[in-house]
């Protein structure tokens, strides 16, 4: 415990840049603080995760509010992980400030602790990211004006805020590139197929109405009660699958493609899309029937979330296998796949932006050590553009320490010597990639997992590689 609550010390320092007291107190800083009550709960006496979704947007909604002088809505909450849940009696304390401003859109970091009145402890839930737009009464988007950090680590929270805007903006795409290439190797033997629990059996339909403690002054819903609504519907079909209550432990992205108003009517369905060994994904969408053209719906958003299954003696279950629908579900069911396998290999979150060329990275992927089931790293990442003509692209990565992303207790953290890619121009239409990494046999499972969602021909070559040095152990470093 005391672990974790110097980690989220350091993590909330690092998201949360002001100094207090007379010095500097960042203008746009919003806090809330809310004691968890049974009717914030579900039957296990757990804070019910729709509720937690609403206090967040609700926060940062009010700290965008404050950059903007006007009225804000919520277009995307970024990727959440889950990392512990919040019991009745605890206390949930969201702190909430603008990192930036963009043109009419502005990003808000979200800093999620729980304290446990009684000890004292305190320790995180979760930190996420979500962009709002300023739309002023009657005027549509607004202008906003530029947000001038205050301290250096705002300054640095300000640059990345640019990175992350660019993946958010290209995040379709991206998922639809990897979902395209991606080798899915979950498909069932027929024997599992038998055993497997029809996806129909899964869906869930509901409908909301929104009345006026659902939106704002404006009569816009609320971002965090769509979401709350899009949880609750998923938690459904989740337990419809397990049979029993599972625990959410991821959320994608949630994306507002339209807005909604009092009045409306949420139509809400969601289906598993998937299911692995110990997890499973849920889908869920959101569409707005609009008053008096009853005839005419908006799709609101769309969302996939991870559950997992616990046992009683709190080990992860392992879950059947689901049978997809044919058509629709089939596509679904891959694309799940993809997600999952995206999610896994691809966890990286950018911590630190050095300058224009220098970055740092924190990645957790899987790992193939006994005893834990991820492995992390911290990594700086330089590019050097070419000198001149014929000259290659280099990537170069090493591991760093940094503190504000020290080891956890979860993770195995592990460590890249040395490695980086060159980039030559042989011809108009081929360039020629080399890879280069100083390793020792442990790193190699990382790559050759890293490897895998690329290409599976390479996949081959490293898994040799790998082969190699695991006989010869004895040769710590190598140079592939
Ligand atoms: N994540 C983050 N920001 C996004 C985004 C995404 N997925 N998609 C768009 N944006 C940003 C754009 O970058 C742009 O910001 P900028 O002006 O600072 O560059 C801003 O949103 C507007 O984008 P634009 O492409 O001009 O969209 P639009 O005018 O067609 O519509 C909304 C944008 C937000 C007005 C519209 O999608 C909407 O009304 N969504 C629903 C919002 C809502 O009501 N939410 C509450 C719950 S329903
Ligand atoms: P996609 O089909 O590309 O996943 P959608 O926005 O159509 O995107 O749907 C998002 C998710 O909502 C789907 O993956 C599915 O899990 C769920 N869903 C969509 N339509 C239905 C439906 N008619 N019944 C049950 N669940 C649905």
């Amino acid at each position: 415990m005391m672990a974790e609550t110097k980690e989220s010390q350091l993590l909330e320092e690092s998201l949360f840049i002001w100094k207090t007291g007379d010095v500097y107190t960042n203008p746009t800083e919003v806090k809330m603080s809310q004691l968890i009550l049974p009717c914030h709960a579900n039957h296990r006496g757990e804070l019910s995760t729709g509720q937690l979704l609403k206090w967040m947007d609700t926060t940062a909604c009010l700290s965008a509010e404050r950059h903007a002088n006007c009225p804000c809505v919520t277009v995307s909450v970024d990727d959440i992980d889950f990392e512990h849940t919040l019991s009745i009696g605890q206390v949930v304390n969201i702190k909430a400030k603008v990192n930036r401003a963009f043109n009419t859109s502005l990003e808000v970091g979200i800093a999620i602790t729980c304290e446990d009145p009684s000890s004292g402890m305190q320790w995180k839930v979760c930190n996420a990211f979500a962009t709002f737009v300023a739309k002023g009464k009657g005027v549509g988007k607004v202008q906003l004006k530029p947000m001038v950090p205050g301290t250096s680590e705002e300054q640095m929270e300000h640059s990345i805020a640019a990175e992350r805007r660019r993946m958010r903006l290209r995040h379709l795409e991206t998922i639809k590139a990897l979902v395209s290439s991606s080798t899915i190797q979950n498909e069932p033997n027929s024997e599992e197929y038998q055993s497997a629990v029809p996806a129909g059996k899964t869906r869930v339909e509901s409908i909301e109405l929104v009345l006026p403690p659902h939106a704002n002054h404006q009569g816009n819903t609320f971002g965090g009660q769509i979401m709350a609504w899009m949880e609750s519907v998923a938690a459904i079909s989740a337990s419809r699958f397990c049979k029993g209550h599972p625990v959410l432990k991821t959320i994608d992205m949630f994306h507002f493609r339209g807005p909604s108003n009092v009045g409306d009517r949420i139509s809400l369905k969601a289906i598993v899309n998937n299911a692995f060994k110990t997890s499973f994904e849920v889908g869920v969408c959101a569409e707005a029937y609009h008053q008096e053209v009853w005839d005419r719906k908006t799709h609101i958003n769309s969302a996939f979330l991870t559950f997992v299954m616990l046992g009683k003696d709190g080990e992860l279950s392992t879950l059947p296998c689901i049978k997809p629908e044919p058509g629709d579900g089939e596509r679904r069911y891959r694309e799940a796949s993809a997600r999952k396998k995206i999610r896994l290999d691809r966890k990286f979150e950018l911590i630190q932006k050095v300058d224009e060329d220098d970055v740092i990275y924190h990645v957790i992927g899987p790992t193939h050590s006994k005893g834990s089931n991820f492995q992390d790293f911290v990594l700086l990442a330089s590019r050097r553009v070419p000198c001149a003509d014929g000259d290659p692209y280099l990537i170069a990565l090493r591991s760093v320490s940094l503190p504000a992303a020290p080891p956890t207790e979860d993770l195995v953290r592990s460590e890249v010597l040395c490695a980086g890619f060159t980039l030559w121009e042989e011809e108009d239409a081929q360039t020629r990639i080399t890879y280069y990494i100083q390793a020792t046999p442990g790193i190699l499972p990382y790559i050759t997992c890293n490897i895998t969602g690329l290409s599976a021909d390479l996949c081959k070559i490293i898994e040799a590689c790998h082969k190699f040095l695991e006989q010869n152990k004895d040769m710590t470093n190598v140079a592939l």
